[in-house]
């Protein structure tokens, strides 16, 4: 097997040794003749730990450069070119990618097959949009497409592309994640397979996270400076060694999973009123904490939209599971259950009947305006309710809840 990379930057180059070390024959392409000049010579074109040394032991061993490719059943390209633009316009740049691709598939050698993998960050869609169409339109048989996003951080590729983990890669058909697992079976990480959209999704999820807590810091910062007297350093260091970071159970996975908003009787307080706190105080109004109460309040808005989609007769009877805040609680102050129950009435919904393991009382006291029904019995309300919206993720809920339940659950918490 023969594994050819173009784009011999941070993630082609060190994808190409990585395979290379693991005695995969690896053929590297780049479009640069300087940098393919410094590899012949044996010196890796910018500076990353660890690359010289296996530059120098797999150069002409199981790496070649710029070698034309022989007929093998499979041709498999992996694409690393960058998506950067040149015009610094902040904006993924397909540019170089199409052109790779153009390449490969103006190829005249007879494979049986083509196996393309992409490894550089493009937008999701990108795959759909742009690269299918461009091989449908050249009328090449045969080609299969994957979508493998890199994490590696520059400063540490090697050590990122060995502990990875856990990687995921976008496929077509079937028949490609045996290709893909093979190449890697002398590596420790899970291979996650799933479609191409999803996968390119998983990378822009990622860094847009990153992203966001970069400027969630440096906003909290900025407030931090307007209230005055207070010490950053410390407060972010004290916030880091939250055991939430490192615990198992309870972690803060709770926090970055989609749900219905947050509710209860702290962080809707707290955070509007640190917001009121810097603006009365520090004269600096936050402006990400800002958005996030609005995005916040508007979540129930979509969330009936998306439940009216699913429910075409508002007259059948609806169950709602879980009335408490969070599970492992009676509490329901703040519950996002009371807020979407107010919004299911007022777009009509009549027969709605309510389940909760341990807050049916506390919840019919505090809200006596949303007259609804309660059912203690969950199997009662799990056989009678033409449709079911799960709210709160009691784990009673999924241990009764079985395959064979013919009743559709709109599960709010991604939970079953
Ligand atoms: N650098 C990172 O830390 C990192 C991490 C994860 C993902 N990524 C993504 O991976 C991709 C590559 O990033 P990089 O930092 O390795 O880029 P890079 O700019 O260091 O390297 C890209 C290489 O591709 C070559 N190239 C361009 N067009 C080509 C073509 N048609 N044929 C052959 N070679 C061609 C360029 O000459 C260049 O050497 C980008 O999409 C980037 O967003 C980068």
């Amino acid at each position: 097997m023969i594994v050819n990379i173009y784009g011999l930057g941070f993630v082609g180059l060190t994808t190409s040794l990585a395979l290379a070390n693991k005695n995969i024959k690896v053929v590297g392409y780049d479009n640069d003749q300087n940098k393919i000049e410094k590899l012949k010579n044996k010196k890796i074109p910018f500076y990353e730990k660890n690359l010289n040394q296996i530059l120098k032991k797999q150069l002409n061993k199981n790496f070649a450069l710029n070698k034309k490719k022989i007929n093998q059943s499979f041709d498999i390209n992996f694409i690393c070119v960058g998506t950067q633009d040149s015009k610094k316009s902040e904006l993924a740049n397909t540019k170089s990618l199409v052109n790779c691709i153009k390449t490969i598939l103006n190829e005249k050698n007879k494979f049986k097959k083509k196996i393309i993998i992409i490894r550089s960050s493009t937008p999701p869609l990108t795959t759909e949009k742009i690269i299918l169409p461009l091989i449908k339109k050249s009328k090449k048989k045969n080609i299969e497409i994957a979508y493998f996003p890199e994490f590696l951080a520059e400063g540490k590729a090697w050590k990122d592309f060995h502990n990875a983990k856990r990687i995921v890669v976008g496929i077509q058909k079937k028949e490609t994640k045996k290709i893909i697992s093979n190449i890697f079976k002398d590596f420790k990480f899970n291979i996650l397979f799933t479609n191409l959209r999803t996968s390119e999704f998983i990378k822009y999820l990622t860094n847009s996270f990153l992203s966001t807590m970069i400027s969630f810091s440096n906003e909290y910062r900025d407030i931090a400076i307007a209230l005055k007297n207070i010490n950053i350093k410390e407060a972010f260091k004290v916030f880091q060694s939250d055991p939430r970071w490192f615990s198992k159970n309870n972690n803060f996975n709770y926090y970055t999973f989609p749900g219905c908003g947050y509710g209860g009787s702290c962080l809707p307080k707290d955070i509007n009123s640190i917001i009121e706190t810097s603006i009365k105080y520090g004269n600096y109004e936050p402006k990400i904490l800002k958005q996030v109460t609005k995005y916040n309040k508007n979540i129930f808005s979509t969330i009936s939209k998306n439940i009216n989609k699913e429910i075409k007769n508002k007259s059948d009877p609806i169950g709602i599971l879980g009335l408490s805040f969070k599970p492992e609680t009676d509490d329901v102050r703040g519950s996002p259950s009371a807020i979407i129950i107010k919004h299911l009435k007022m777009n009509g919904y009549k027969n709605l009947i309510a389940h909760d393991p341990k807050a049916i009382n506390n919840f019919a006291s505090s809200y006596p305006n949303l007259k609804i029904k309660y059912e203690n019995n969950l199997d009662k309300i799990l056989q009678g309710s033409k449709k079911l919206i799960l709210i709160t993720s009691w784990n009673i809920y999924k241990k009764k809840i079985s395959g064979n339940l013919k009743t559709k659950i709109i599960d709010l918490r991604y939970f079953l």
